[in-house]
């Protein structure tokens, strides 16, 4: 195995990002922002790529940078005090990416982040996966989810605001026997939950760990509540046949951004009319979820959801299968 120094720089991911940048950022035309000074970044090619997000407020974008909590750890919840300004100029080559925006202050920083909140256009994207200084996208092996006990505490932990979240969307929403599906259900903790909570639905989780699944079906016993081993690329359930699918693995880190597209595509299928699909994630989703809905004729009903009581912001996209239009009857 050749050293990382030693390893050749990936010139086909290098491109596949240049094609992804060309294709997330709208950047304002100078005189929109009316700029009164600007500052300067260069991250380099490397896993720090991974934190830079762009919050995009009525067509604008807004360069953050995410950083650790006090535990150490990165959250998918991000606070005002993390974005560094209006995105100007963005060029990417082999040194990194250089951007230059202007500076906000902490007053517009949090407006920003109220604002995020009311309207469905308005989103968050990590436009970088994981990458390594050679540029090649960072994937956990499939092993690292082996470990369910030593996982579970860190991991449940993490999503208590998913959680919530979907809990209060679902409520009194769903039609008796709602079909919802976890196809990557990990702990099985959010699906349980959802079980718990929701009586009438019946939760389906699945997981291609089977260590994950012994978990899950050892520490949840619910009637409305299922799990099975299974691989997301093979669907568990026949086409239009789902309510709410859950999608909180298309992230970085899980799989690459190619595997991800595939899978939201094929995954999507599953929706019934009327359905709807909920993409989430701890780490950053790795697909423009809004721009990849459209071309699937989904509705992006939300994108950003928000932590009640603070201005935190997290990645939380809500998109709705259509009803087809009633056949037309003739007169
Ligand atoms: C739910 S995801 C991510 C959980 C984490 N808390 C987060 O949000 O970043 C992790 C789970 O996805 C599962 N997984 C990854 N790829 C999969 C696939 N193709 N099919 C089924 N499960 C998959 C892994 O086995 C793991 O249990």
């Amino acid at each position: 195995m050749p050293s990382l120094a030693e390893s050749p720089f990936q010139h086909e991911s290098f491109e596949a990002q240049a094609r992804h940048l060309a294709c997330v950022l709208a950047l304002p035309a100078m005189e929109q922002v009316g700029i009164t000074s600007s500052a300067r970044i260069t991250e380099p090619v490397g896993p720090g790529l991974n934190n830079l997000f762009l919050l995009r407020v009525d067509g604008i974008e807004h360069l953050g940078c995410r950083v650790p909590g006090a535990n150490g750890e990165l959250d998918s919840r991000l606070t005002p005090d993390m974005l560094l300004g209006t995105l100007l100029e963005a060029r990417w080559d082999e040194q990194g990416w250089h951007c230059q925006y202007q500076p906000l202050t902490d007053s517009q920083c949090s407006a920003l982040f109220q604002q995020a909140l009311t309207s469905s256009s308005h989103r968050i994207h990590f436009p970088f996966p994981e990458l390594d200084s050679q540029c090649r996208e960072q994937i956990a092996p499939p092993c690292f989810w082996d470990a369910p006990q030593d996982l579970a505490k860190r991991l449940d932990r993490q999503e208590q605001h998913f959680r919530d979240t979907t809990i209060a969307l679902l409520s009194g929403r769903l039609r008796p026997g709602a079909i919802i599906h976890d196809p990557a259900c990990s702990t099985g903790t959010f699906i349980a939950t959802l079980a718990r909570a929701l009586p009438n639905s019946q939760c389906m989780g699945a997981d291609r760990s089977a260590a994950m699944i012994d978990h899950a079906t050892a520490c949840h016993h619910l009637p409305n509540l299922s799990f099975e081993i299974a691989d997301a690329q093979v669907p568990v359930m026949p086409k239009g046949s789902c309510d709410v699918l859950i999608l909180r693995f298309l992230n970085a880190e899980m799989m690459t951004r190619a595997c991800a597209l595939a899978l939201f595509e094929q995954l999507t299928g599953l929706i019934r009319p009327g359905g709807m699909a909920l993409v989430f994630g701890q780490s950053s989703v790795l697909l423009d979820v809004g721009q990849q809905a459209r071309r699937l004729g989904l509705q992006v009903a939300s994108s950003l959801a928000g932590v009640p009581g603070s201005l935190q912001l997290f990645q939380f996209y809500q998109l709705i299968c259509p009803k087809p239009l009633p056949e037309q009857i003739p007169s």
